[in-house]
């Protein structure tokens, strides 16, 4: 398996050029066809230690690492912040110097704050993983997204005559951060859609559309994905009422008609049914959200092996 890769970490999609990015997903499929699946031990990471530090929420992605890392036959470890020593008050690089001094290999880092994969990458020698850094980025979502694209539209699929429209809380999501600069890498056109406070016309300097009308793109659109509303990180009301959101923002079976047969609806999760999506479009044939969580296996086994794998 394909090893070319020079990077210690994966901080952000920011850093990666197209080549990068292909190399994943390329390295992903073969993961995919492999071992990712059939639940085959590979022996890429035997003898190396990997942690897992969730400092927030999580369940896809924590335990996919946690998985991938197992399948390619590390030992791992995975300590959340309710049951650590942060809990005591321990600061983030106290903590990395204690997983240094244990000689973890590989750090996989969930943090509210942006930047600090960043922070311990700079400080340790271990390979670190941005597992999502506040509002910032959450790579390997973007790379199983773009690679469940790819997989569902077929190999031939040309990202330039790709029209991925985003929707939802923009301002807040790390997922809609990096698939923007995945997919503008790529080739494909993004259109973000929100309440006009959620998608600031800043956001146009990345090369995307923007529109606060999600009515006029749906004919237009390959892939709609949709995204949560993030409360926890709004400090203010960003929108009137819920009942607003939905009836501007929801995708329901209405919109739904408006759409190409073939479209894609995508989310990363979780879900809050009957706002950014109705449940009967969750879950139908157009739905790709547990492909989603099936492919981040496969992307998450490939990082891991690119980064410090043999
Ligand atoms: N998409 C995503 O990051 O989900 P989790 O918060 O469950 O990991």
């Amino acid at each position: 398996m394909s090893t070319a890769w020079t990077r210690k970490d994966l901080l952000t999609i920011r850093e990666l050029d197209r080549a990068d990015i292909q190399l994943i997903l390329d390295t992903g499929r073969t993961f995919k066809n492999s071992s990712a699946n059939s639940g085959k031990k590979s022996t890429s990471l035997e003898g190396r230690t990997v942690v897992n530090l969730f400092v927030e929420p999580s369940t896809r992605t924590r335990t996919s690492f946690e998985l991938a890392a197992t399948r390619l036959g590390a030992d791992v470890v995975s300590i959340d912040s309710e049951s650590s020593s942060f809990r005591k008050g321990e600061t983030l690089k106290d903590t990395g110097q204690v997983l240094q001094a244990m000689n973890a290999d590989f750090v996989i880092l969930r943090h509210s704050a942006a930047g600090a994969p960043q922070f311990l990458a700079e400080r340790l020698k271990a390979h670190i993983l941005n597992a999502g850094d506040g509002a910032h980025e959450h790579p390997t979502q973007a790379l199983l997204d773009v690679f469940t694209m790819r997989e569902r539209l077929g190999e031939k699929c040309a990202w330039k005559d790709l029209h991925v429209v985003i929707c939802g809380d923009i301002l807040f999501s790390r997922v809609a951060r990096s698939n923007v600069w995945a997919l503008t890498k790529l080739g494909a056109r993004v259109t973000l859609v929100g309440p006009t406070t959620l998608v600031p016309e800043i956001f146009s300097e990345l090369g995307v559309k923007i529109t606060h009308d999600l009515d006029s793109v749906l004919p237009d659109a390959d892939v709609i994905m949709l995204l949560r509303i993030q409360h926890e990180r709004q400090r203010r009301s960003f929108f009137p009422s819920v009942g607003e959101y939905v009836s501007l923002f929801g995708l329901n079976m209405t919109r739904f008609k408006k759409c190409k047969p073939g479209v894609l609806i995508m989310h990363p999760g979780p879900v809050n049914r009957g706002i950014e999506i109705a449940s009967e479009l969750a879950d139908g044939p157009n739905s790709t959200i547990l492909d989603q969580v099936q492919n981040g296996l496969a992307i998450r086994m490939a990082v891991l092996h690119l980064l410090g794998g043999s």
